[in-house]
Parts: structure tokens; C-alpha cells; sequence
């Protein structure tokens, strides 16, 4: 697996996103297939590994540190604060809190579930904006100060968050949602990364599917699955994004790759300062993601496919209002 740099590491070009391996995409896997995924991404060269006190509420951060516990100095383990389940009389609610006291309980909830007793980089999972983002990133700097991470990461930001927080403490990674479909980071902040050396993860690089080919139906999805709530997911717009797909996997095989490839050849193409992090609960399509760190597809061809799948030719916003508001990106 080619490696890139993040931050103050030095990482497999293509990470593992281990969310929905506990929540977000219907009913998470059982605990031995996930147990295998883990495994095998590190059979095939996967150094990042990212998850998050969200993830599962906790649940998933168990499942990493159970089984990454005895590999622990082969990878760059990520997680995220700021954005957790916090307990309510009729049950557990997500909750953006970036106040420097819940960062800190974060942390070590998250460090006693990872078994670690250090997180190399750890993000506010979301902005809030009700805290000052110096006060956020402060209280961040001091968890670097006392040994518990090794770096501080930040997701979902605009240019301007992500320099007045550098400001405060080197960020070595800014992680949002890029890929072909979603474009928002090209509006500012992939160059602001650029410019200040920190590193940009892209997050659902394969637009939760629908660039792998994996998702025909809309209608079939659990009622658990959170794409039921993304306008571009809605029966109406998934419809008509579906009609760039003919097109789209046409240039994939003249390109000698699969769609999902292509997808992630294209998020890696963008930059030497770009590491694409996908998910996925099975073996197949994890050997196939992974493979795309070695796959090497035209100019004019990455081109071709850019200019089919665009915010110009998408249908549908990514996120609901609510969820747009929690955000702090440029968006088109
Ligand atoms: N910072 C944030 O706010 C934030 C938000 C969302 C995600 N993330 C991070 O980013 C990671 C990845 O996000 P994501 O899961 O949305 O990414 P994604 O890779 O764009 O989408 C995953 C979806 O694609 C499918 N898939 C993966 N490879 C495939 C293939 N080769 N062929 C067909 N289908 C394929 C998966 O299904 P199968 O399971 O069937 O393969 C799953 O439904 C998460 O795990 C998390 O760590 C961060």
C-alpha cells in the first residue's frame, strides 16, 4: 500500500473509516465479520484507522480497541469528541458539546474504550458553534500537553475555522466529506490545507455507495439507515442521480478499474496531501478499495469522469436542514 503524510505520520494512502461497522448503514455486522474486516485491512496495508465516540455510542471504539488492541503500534488509531451520546430520560441522544470539560471526558472515555493511552489524532468531530473555537482547540492542545493524543484534527470546517485554529495549535488534519459528488472542499478548504501543511481526509469518498455501484434501490433501505434522511438518497433525486451512473461506469472500463476505484483513484489524484477514507463491512469490497491505491487511471479519463459527476450534475443536497446547520463548511 503507498503511503502520504498526515500531519506528523506517515499512513497507508487509503484509511479505514470503521463506522459502519456499528451504526450509520442499517444493521451493523456481527462482531466476527467486523472482527475480520479489522484484520484484513491490515493484512493489506491499512496504517489509518478512524472512529469516533459517535460511532455506536460508543460501541465502535470497544470494538476497535477489543480487536486492534495487539496491533496497536502498526497503526495511526483516529477518533473524534465533541459530537457524542449522551444519556436522556427516553434514551441515548447525539449531542455537539465542544466545551473544553466534555473534550476532556471525551478523551478519556474514548481512551479507556480504544485501550489505549494515547489517541494519535483526535478530532472535534463537529464544530459547536457556541464555544469559541479557539476555547475548543485550547483544551484539545492541553490533552496534547498531558500525553493523551499525539495530534489534533478537525471535521467538516471552513478555511477560516481551520486558520483561526491553527492558530491556537498546529492541526494536523482537517477530514470532511469529498468525492466527485460532493465537492465542497475544492471551494477553499483543500487549499487552506495545502498552504498551512495540514492534511485533508476525505471522508465518504465513495458517496455512501452510489459511486461503488452498491446501492440500486433506495427504496430497500433499512429504516435505521441514516441515507434515508440525505436529499441526494430520496427517491426522487436517487432516481435521477442514477442516470449519471451509465455513463460514469463506462469511463471505469476503459479505465481497467471498478467504479468504486475509479472514485478513489480520482480523491487521491487531487492532491499529495489527500488520504481517502472509505467504509465497508465486507471482505470483497475492502480488498477492492484497498486496491485502488495502485490503480492508475489517465488524466483525460479522471477528467472525463469529473466532468460527469459534479455539483452541477448531482441531485440533491447532501444533508437535511438539520444536519446542514451542524456544519461549518464552504458549500455550493
Ligand atoms: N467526520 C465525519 O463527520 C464523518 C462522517 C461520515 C463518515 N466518516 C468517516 O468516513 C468513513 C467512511 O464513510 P462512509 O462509510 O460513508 O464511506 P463510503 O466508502 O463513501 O461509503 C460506504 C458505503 O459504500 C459501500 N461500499 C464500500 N466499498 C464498496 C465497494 N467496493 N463496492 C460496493 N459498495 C461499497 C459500503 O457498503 P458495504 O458495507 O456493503 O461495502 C457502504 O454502504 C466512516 O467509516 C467514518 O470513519 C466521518
Amino acid at each position: 500500500m503507498k503511503t502520504r503524510r498526515l500531519g506528523p505520520f506517515e499512513v497507508s494512502a487509503i484509511g479505514l473509516g470503521c463506522m459502519n461497522l456499528s451504526h450509520a448503514y442499517g444493521e451493523p455486522p456481527s462482531e466476527e465479520q467486523s472482527q475480520r474486516v479489522l484484520l484484513t485491512a491490515l493484512d493489506l496495508g491499512v496504517t489509518l484507522i478512524d472512529t469516533a465516540a459517535l460511532y455506536g455510542f460508543g460501541a465502535n471504539e470497544t470494538l476497535v480497541g477489543r480487536v486492534l488492541k495487539p496491533h496497536r503500534n502498526k497503526i495511526v488509531l483516529c477518533s473524534k469528541g465533541g459530537m457524542a451520546g449522551v444519556e436522556f430520560p427516553d434514551g441515548m441522544k447525539r449531542v455537539i458539546d465542544g466545551r473544553p470539560q466534555t473534550l476532556r471526558r471525551n478523551c478519556e472515555d474514548s481512551l479507556r474504550r480504544l485501550q489505549t493511552d494515547c489517541i494519535d489524532l483526535y478530532y472535534l468531530h463537529r464544530w459547536d458553534k457556541s464555544v469559541p473555537i479557539e476555547d475548543s482547540v485550547g483544551a484539545l492542545a492541553d490533552l496534547v500537553a498531558a500525553g493523551k493524543i499525539r495530534s489534533i484534527g478537525l471535521s467538516e470546517v471552513s478555511a477560516s475555522t481551520l486558520r483561526r485554529a491553527h492558530a491556537v495549535h498546529p492541526i494536523a488534519a482537517v477530514q470532511s466529506e469529498y468525492s466527485l459528488w460532493t465537492r465542497n472542499p475544492e471551494i477553499a478548504v483543500l487549499k487552506a490545507c495545502q498552504e498551512l501543511g495540514v492534511g485533508f481526509v476525505a471522508f465518504s469518498p465513495l458517496g455512501r455507495a452510489f459511486l461503488a455501484d452498491g446501492l440500486p434501490d433506495v427504496g430497500a433501505l433499512t429504516p435505521k439507515d441514516i441515507r434515508r434522511g440525505m436529499p441526494r438518497f430520496t427517491p426522487e433525486h436517487y432516481s435521477a442521480n442514477l442516470q449519471l451512473l451509465p455513463a460514469y461506469r463506462n469511463v471505469a472500463q476503459r479505465a481497467q478499474c471498478t467504479p468504486a476505484q475509479l472514485a478513489l483513484a480520482w480523491v487521491l489524484a487531487q492532491g499529495d496531501h489527500i488520504i481517502a477514507l472509505p467504509g465497508t463491512t465486507q471482505i470483497a469490497h475492502l480488498q477492492e478499495d484497498m486496491a485502488a491505491a495502485d490503480v492508475q487511471v489517465s488524466e483525460g479519463l479522471l477528467r472525463e469522469a469529473a466532468s460527469l459527476i459534479h455539483s452541477g450534475t448531482v441531485h440533491g443536497s447532501r444533508y437535511n436542514p438539520a444536519s446542514q446547520v451542524e456544519v461549518d463548511t464552504e458549500e455550493f
